[in-house]
């Protein structure tokens, strides 16, 4: 059985609606981050601070590697994991790639509490959302097979939304 990956900006939802999905379809599931961070004994936030941005992607291009050679998994990547197109091509080989989006205002909303994303770490985290975005919009447009707005929708809705898409 192919894999059903999760690709998008970040605060769409892929970790969560991920484990909903992996449990509804009873596959095993895999978030990329958290393989690097376990793996590195680091946080994200230290990897990028101590070793920089490319490093963290050569960490994450690796670990595509892994999950691109599984079977039968729903797999959560991070937001950056389009900007590569060997990932691409690689997780494509190994199944669905459905892209979660959200707007900047309600990817806005869902992350002004958190402090877990070096790339928002910025004076005016909203505008770093609507410009990140803006730049990697083609790269999603891509990379996806199919695409769910998750707008206003509880990770639930938006994992059976995505089961009635593929099946
Ligand atoms: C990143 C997204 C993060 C994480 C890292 C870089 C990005 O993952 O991989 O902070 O470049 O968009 P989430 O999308 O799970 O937040």
């Amino acid at each position: 059985m192919k894999n059903i990956i999760l690709i998008g900006f970040m605060g769409t939802g892929k970790t969560e609606v991920g484990k909903i999905l992996a449990n509804y379809l009873k596959k095993e599931f895999l978030d990329i981050d958290y393989l690097i961070e376990e793996e590195a004994k680091m946080s994200i936030n230290e990897i990028f601070s101590r070793f920089g941005e490319e490093y963290f992607r050569e960490l994450e291009s690796e670990k595509v590697k892994f999950a691109s050679k599984l079977e039968n998994f729903v797999i959560a990547t991070g937001g950056g994991v389009v900007l590569r197109e060997d990932n691409v091509k690689r997780l494509k080989s190994s199944g669905i790639l459905v892209w979660l989006t959200a707007s900047p205002e309600e990817i806005y909303n869902r992350l002004k509490d958190t402090s877990n994303r070096p790339l928002l770490a910025m004076p005016d985290p909203y505008l770093q959302i609507k410009s990140l975005l803006e730049f990697r919009m083609p790269y999603y447009r891509h990379a996806a097979d199919i695409i769910i707005p998750t707008d206003s929708t509880p990770p639930q809705v938006v994992a059976e939304r995505i089961i009635k898409k593929i099946f």
